[in-house]
């Protein structure tokens, strides 16, 4: 049987990403792909912990934190019951929400970008994806998207402009170092849901 694909959508908080792995999750489906769809943080022990973080309920040390998300992302990997390897054996393809770029993006503001890249890298148990779609909106626009979608006490530790002007700066940094050797694509995600998706559904079929 051949193996199924695995994608990432990667983008800042407020980019549409949910709403857009939903729509493109529904076209793979309507083609009769088998779509299992995930994200990062997982629902798994370190992931758990991870938004612990995320919420403020919990302390950690920033290269704590790079290595709880590396972490969760192996068990992404391996995880006998829903891990990505098992779904691709069976053929399936798997969307995850948010994988390694985040962590050298968001991370990689705190700790060394180069010992995140070897750490996720050059892991054995961490697969690269087939493709990574990177929704581009600008900070600003990603703000008003959280405050209108969400009330104060769930905003994470990450959400203000200013921070999330680093990590879209971050995000173009990792881009640049890994666009030779890993399927990127970059979509403005600053136009209507339909034109977004159209876009990604491109994308995500040259891979097929
Ligand atoms: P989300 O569920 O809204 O995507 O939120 C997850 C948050 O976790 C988001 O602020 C980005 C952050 N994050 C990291 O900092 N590093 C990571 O490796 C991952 C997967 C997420």
């Amino acid at each position: 049987m051949e193996k199924g694909k695995f994608i990432v959508i990667e983008g800042l908080d407020g980019s549409g990403k949910t709403t857009q792995t939903n729509i493109i999750t529904e076209k793979l489906r309507a083609k009769g792909i088998n779509v299992i769809n995930q994200a990062e943080p997982t629902p798994h022990e370190f992931g758990r912990m991870c938004r612990e973080v995320l919420g403020g309920r919990k302390k950690v040390t920033k290269s704590q934190f790079a290595l709880l998300f590396t972490a969760d992302r192996i068990d992404h990997n391996i995880n006998p019951e829903d891990g990505i390897n098992m779904h691709i054996g069976k053929g399936d393809t798997v969307i995850s929400d948010r994988y390694y770029y985040s962590t050298l993006a968001y991370q990689g503001v705190d700790v060394g970008l180069d010992w995140l890249m070897s750490l996720n890298l050059g892991c054995e148990d961490i697969r690269k994806p087939d493709l990574c779609v990177f929704l581009d909106l600008l900070p600003e626009k990603s703000m008003e998207r959280i405050n209108a979608n969400r009330s104060e006490d769930e905003i994470e530790i990450y959400e203000t402009e200013e921070y999330l002007t680093s990590i879209r700066k971050r995000f173009y940094n990792v881009i640049d170092a890994l666009k030779e050797t890993e399927n990127i694509v970059v979509i403005n995600a600053d136009g209507t849901v339909d034109e977004v998706a159209e876009q990604i559904e491109k994308a995500v079929m040259s891979i097929y």
